[in-house]
């Protein structure tokens, strides 16, 4: 989603800018543009389309500043154009922004009695105008900020520059990520460490409510009301060639690929021993999980159905009671809450906004024992759990997410022996096992990588199709979830999955000739009943691509297409089976012709409701 970089420097910061936004670029984004304070006052350029549209002006006007912000736009309130990019400004200064000002009608509508000109559909633009009309009260920027977020209601990440300012950027957030970066060249923020990678490692985050003003040799932070407060100084460890694309022609690519290695770093810290530590999830594992009687998973998209798949682990394996919500309907439900539950949020990027808003309602309803699972250390949400678990997928940049979600599911089964362990349902020779499938999971997942000559192939036939239909049964039935969130996200293929037990139940009036099924048919105690669901689709003239186990004695037949996966996996074989239809989505797309990386409408980080 929308992308801040700002800068202040004793040189001209335009290439700070323009590769900062690069490397936000994967977030999802349709129009990008930046603000600099020159000789000549505020220059202000904005591209529709890519960072590279916005570099192109740049070079022609050969625009040059030593102090200036940058943004790419996810487009919330007004398409993607021109007017609508930003900065957006009003008398002499300009302002980007993240987030969604939620009273922005009501305070456009007194800025235009007020005599404001409105050029563009944004929320943001009043706060350009707002920031001015405090300016009439005082000459000092940073107070005029404060004093005109004291009247915002909504989430936001704010940069603000102005032309009499030469030396000076103020920033604010609330709601939406946002960090300093410091070095004794000048300052900067931005709204996610990796876009400043390249000129700085000293990190310090603001917290919601903070407001702080960068020049080239100092930064000093306050709360909105102007009181000064201090936030550690951090190093951060993120890699910067971690984003590099190297040999791969997508990201996404690049990461289905990169499995076997992410699965491998996130369970390094297995050693070789034989029996698992509860405190891989923190040191107070043990005193949390004590007292815990169910567990509540809250996640969105790709992670949530992560969850749903640690649901069948937690209870069959733990038995523990586990329930997984959209994290967007539990934060406004009226649910029974129960403080002995372990709420375990799941997330990527550990900034979607949903996903903390969830949290924040279930610590509000008493619930604290929280548990969070994520691949950004230095996200937000890391620093309000009270046990975390790093999944060390590294960097996922694809739009589409594939190793986060494999790293996830690992992680979640580490929680699930723990679970086991502290309940007295893991017998010693079975944990030593379990840590040991475990383990093998790397080259397990590596061999199934390999099937991709044979997905390739079966991606061309699905290409022309509209509409697919995805089934499985219990575990593997979120994996059917998964394969159809894939195909749909980028190929645009309308794509259903169901649990195939349902199939009577309404989606068997959709199977036609036209309508591919794929079927996701590991070896387990629902094999059976899955292949007479099958059969059900075969009498109704349906093509079946089936996913099966070696062992599962599936072959080829008219219209039934088989593809054995090397290995039968046990409790683990989702892990396994997501990889064929990561594949599949991302073939079909290649033949499609679609975006891979960065889908239409998508944003990799929603960082808003
Ligand atoms: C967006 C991304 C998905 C991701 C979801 C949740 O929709 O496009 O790939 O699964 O957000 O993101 P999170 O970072 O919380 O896992």
């Amino acid at each position: 989603m929308c992308g801040i970089v700002a800068a202040v420097a004793d040189r001209n910061i335009v290439s700070v800018l323009l590769e900062g936004l690069r490397r936000l670029e994967y977030r999802g984004y349709d129009s990008a543009g930046l603000a600099l304070v020159t000789p000549n006052g505020l220059q202000r350029l904005r591209a529709v389309g890519r960072v590279a549209e916005l570099e192109a002006q740049v070079s022609a006007s050969g625009a040059a500043g030593s102090a200036g912000i940058a943004h790419t736009r996810w487009a919330t309130h007004g398409v993607p154009c021109e007017r609508n990019a930003h900065p957006h400004v009003s008398g002499g200064l300009a302002v980007v922004h993240n987030g969604i000002i939620e009273n922005h009608e009501a305070l456009r509508a007194r800025l235009k009695q007020e005599g404001y000109e409105f050029t563009s559909d944004t929320d943001t633009e009043v706060v350009a105008h707002l920031v001015a009309a405090e300016l009439k009260k005082t000459p000092d920027l940073f107070a005029a900020t404060r004093a005109a977020i004291t009247q915002l209601q909504g989430a936001y990440a704010l940069a603000v520059l102005r032309e009499t300012d030469p030396d000076r950027v103020i920033v604010a957030r609330e709601g939406s990520p946002l960090l300093l970066g410091l070095s004794d060249q000048g300052n900067y923020a931005a709204s996610d460490a990796s876009a400043l990678l390249q000129v700085t490692r000293r990190i310090v985050y603001l917290e919601n409510g903070d407001c702080a003003e960068l020049t080239r040799d100092s930064y000093r932070i306050t709360r909105v009301d102007g009181t000064p407060v201090v936030r550690d100084e951090t190093e951060s460890h993120l890699s910067a060639d971690a984003v590099e694309l190297g040999p791969y022609r997508h990201y996404m690519q690049k990461e289905i690929f990169e499995q076997p290695v992410a699965l491998a770093n996130t369970l390094e810290m297995l050693g070789t021993a034989r029996s698992i530590q509860p405190g891989l999830f923190g040191a107070n594992t043990e005193e949390v999980l004590k007292d815990v009687r169910q567990v509540l998973i809250v996640a969105c998209g790709t992670s949530f159905h992560a969850g749903l798949v640690a649901r069948y682990w937690l209870e069959a394996i733990a038995g523990i009671p586990c329930s997984v919500e959209v994290a967007s309907e539990y934060r406004y439900r009226d649910s029974v809450p129960d403080s002995n539950t372990l709420v375990v949020t799941l997330s990527q990027s550990g900034e979607t906004a949903d996903t903390l808003a969830a949290l924040q309602h279930a610590k509000a309803l008493g619930m604290t024992k929280t548990l969070c699972i994520c691949n950004v250390p230095e996200s937000s949400l890391v620093r309000e759990n009270a046990l975390r678990f790093i999944t060390r997928a590294g960097p996922e940049i694809g739009v589409a997410s594939t190793k986060a979600f494999t790293t996830q599911l690992a992680s979640l089964y580490l929680l699930t022996l723990i679970f086991a362990k502290l309940r007295g349902r893991l017998a010693p020779e079975v944990e030593a096992a379990e840590l040991q499938a475990l383990r093998h999971l790397p080259v397990a997942v590596s061999k199934v990588l390999e099937l991709e000559p044979q997905i390739r192939a079966w991606s061309e036939r699905f290409a022309m199709k509209q509409d697919a239909l995805f089934l499985g049964r219990g575990r593997h039935y979120p994996i059917a979830l998964e394969g159809a969130l894939k195909l749909k996200e980028i190929s645009y293929i309308h794509a259903e999955a169901y649990p195939a037990g349902e199939l009577k139940h309404g989606p068997l009036a959709l199977v036609d000739k036209d309508m591919p099924v794929i079927a996701v048919a590991p070896n387990d105690a629902l094999l059976e009943k899955l292949k007479s669901n099958l059969q059900e689709v075969r009498a109704r003239g349906g093509e079946l691509y089936v996913f099966a186990d070696a062992d599962s004695e599936m072959t080829d037949s008219e219209g039934v297409h088989v593809l054995l996966l090397p290995e039968h996996y046990g409790q683990l074989s989702a892990l396994l089976h997501v990889i064929p239809l990561q594949l599949l989505a991302y073939h079909v797309a290649l033949v499609r012709g679609t975006d891979v990386d960065k889908p239409r409408n998508l944003a990799k980080s929603v960082t808003v409701e």
